[in-house]
């Protein structure tokens, strides 16, 4: 058990069982009182909510699945993880807007904070009763370029373990309080790499393509079938490489800064910044980064 860890899904790993608060101001007076740590604190709250309502509807309810297009589908316990996050969001700060998986034309879209969601990442884990899925919240800031966004906080849960990783721009990232570092690994013949398959077929046979050009070269590969989850593993050393050719920023805007302020990368598959209309993405320890993109020409 990692030191620190929480014994049920319900408990906060802070300790702190209150909620945030916040002066309830005129909406054009909140943005200059929001601060970084507030917001961090409130999307660890959401978390926790989150990931014990769909921890529960996983032990105990029959799912409803309902299909999204080929090869996907989402659940009612999808739709109820998004609404908890979102109301409590809209309620705490009414200015911020939303880049959430799951539709709901109800939500802003623009704010000068947007809550980029993940209400469950590995729906397809989550939809055959596997414990393999997180909860992905990050706040980011909008730049001036729509297809890229600044992540300051980040938070993915996995609510059956009770592992809980979060990241502040500028200060560091860390699983249940403590603090986590990538992985010293720089030989690629000991690198542990995971990666999960599009469901695009094309997607899916360059895919194949990349891991029949890394598969040799590492140690052994995985698949996890929770991208941020995967991407949170190697902010902690348990893996040191992650690709996927199709990641939306809602898989990646939490796991993404955890990387990097765990010492690691995070980048589109070319080393380049991950932009929205890209999608290809890779997390590293740092140290294989450069030697993965090199293998993969
Ligand atoms: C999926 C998971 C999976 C990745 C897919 C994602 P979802 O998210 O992150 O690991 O390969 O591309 O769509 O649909 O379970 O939220
Ligand atoms: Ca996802
Ligand atoms: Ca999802």
């Amino acid at each position: 058990m990692v030191k620190g860890q929480p014994k049920t899904a319900d408990k906060h790993p802070s300790g702190s069982t209150g909620k945030v608060s916040l002066i309830h101001l005129p909406k054009h007076l909140q943005t200059f009182m929001i601060d970084q740590q507030q917001i961090a604190e409130f999307a660890k709250e959401l978390a926790l909510e989150a990931g014990a309502l769909v921890a529960d509807k996983w032990k105990n309810s029959p799912l409803t699945l309902t299909s999204k297009g080929f090869r996907d589908v989402v659940t009612d316990a999808d739709f109820a993880s998004q609404k908890l996050i979102t109301d409590r969001v809209r309620q705490t700060f009414p200015t911020h807007g939303f880049l959430s998986e799951e539709d709901d034309g109800s939500l802003p879209t623009e704010g000068d904070v947007i809550w980029v969601i993940d209400p469950i990442d590995g729906t397809s884990n989550f939809s055959r009763k596997s414990p393999l899925f997180s909860v992905s919240i990050a706040a980011a800031t909008p730049t001036s370029d729509p297809n890229v966004f600044n992540s300051f906080v980040g938070v993915v849960l996995d609510p059956l373990r009770n592992e809980l990783f979060e990241a502040q721009k500028g200060k560091g990232a860390t699983l249940n309080g403590e603090p986590i570092q990538v992985s010293s690994i720089s030989d690629f013949s000991n690198a542990i790499i995971a990666q999960d398959w599009p469901r695009d077929p094309q997607e899916r046979e360059r895919t194949l393509n990349l891991v029949s050009k890394t598969v040799h070269e590492s140690k052994t590969m995985r698949s996890i079938g929770s991208a941020a989850l995967a991407l949170s593993y190697i902010a902690c050393g348990r893996l040191d490489a992650y690709f996927n050719l199709n990641l939306q920023p809602w898989d990646v805007a939490a796991a993404g800064l955890i990387i990097e302020e765990a010492g690691g990368r995070f980048s589109n598959l070319s080393g380049g910044v991950w932009r929205i209309d890209d999608k290809s993405s890779l997390g590293t320890n740092g140290t294989i980064h450069q030697k993965f993109i090199d293998l993969i020409q």
